[in-house]
């Protein structure tokens, strides 16, 4: 299945629609320290391995993965802001941001494709402060617990949510 970028119903301004619709893939806080930390929740891959993964899955549905880290707040708002009109969706893992950053809700809100949340453990089944995302609310839906396949379904998630939209 391939989506084609005149259809997704995603406003194109400024976007090319002869290159292949992107996905931006964002990242929070400590997450490019995955390999190394704490690896008996997060496991061992890396952040670069799971940005891999979710470009294989991207692949097959003609998506590109536009993928952006930061321990930065402001620098992830700012990036959720630039891909508004440009990308077709987000998917998002906000690490410890997922919990209190009004900021991130408010400038997904803005987004108009389809959002995935995505966490490799199960926060929920975590300290109580993990228990609350403020990303939920705006997302399309979340995937957590099943580490690095959370990619590759919120990938397919998305496919799947841009292809009703076509
Ligand atoms: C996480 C869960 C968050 O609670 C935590 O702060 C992270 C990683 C996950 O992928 O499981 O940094 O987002």
């Amino acid at each position: 299945m391939t989506v084609d970028p005149e259809r997704r119903g995603v406003p194109l301004s400024g976007v090319d629609a002869a290159s292949p619709p992107c996905v931006l893939l964002l990242h929070g806080p400590n997450l490019n320290l995955l390999g190394t930390r704490e690896p008996e929740i997060y496991g061992t891959a890396t952040l670069g391995d799971h940005v891999a993964r979710t470009e294989q899955a991207a692949a097959e549905f003609g998506l590109t993965i536009e993928a952006i880290q930061s321990n930065h707040e402001g620098e992830l708002v700012d990036a959720i802001h630039d891909a508004r009109g440009r990308c077709a969706a987000i998917i998002i893992n906000p690490g410890a941001f997922t919990h209190y950053a009004w900021s991130l809700h408010d400038a997904l809100a803005a987004f108009e494709g389809p959002i995935v949340e995505v966490h490799l453990s199960n926060p929920n089944a975590r300290e109580p402060w993990r228990h609350t995302s403020v990303v939920a609310p705006v997302a399309s839906g979340s995937i957590v617990g099943f580490g690095g396949l959370g990619y590759e379904l919120a990938l397919r998630a998305v496919a799947a949510r841009l292809a009703e939209r076509a």
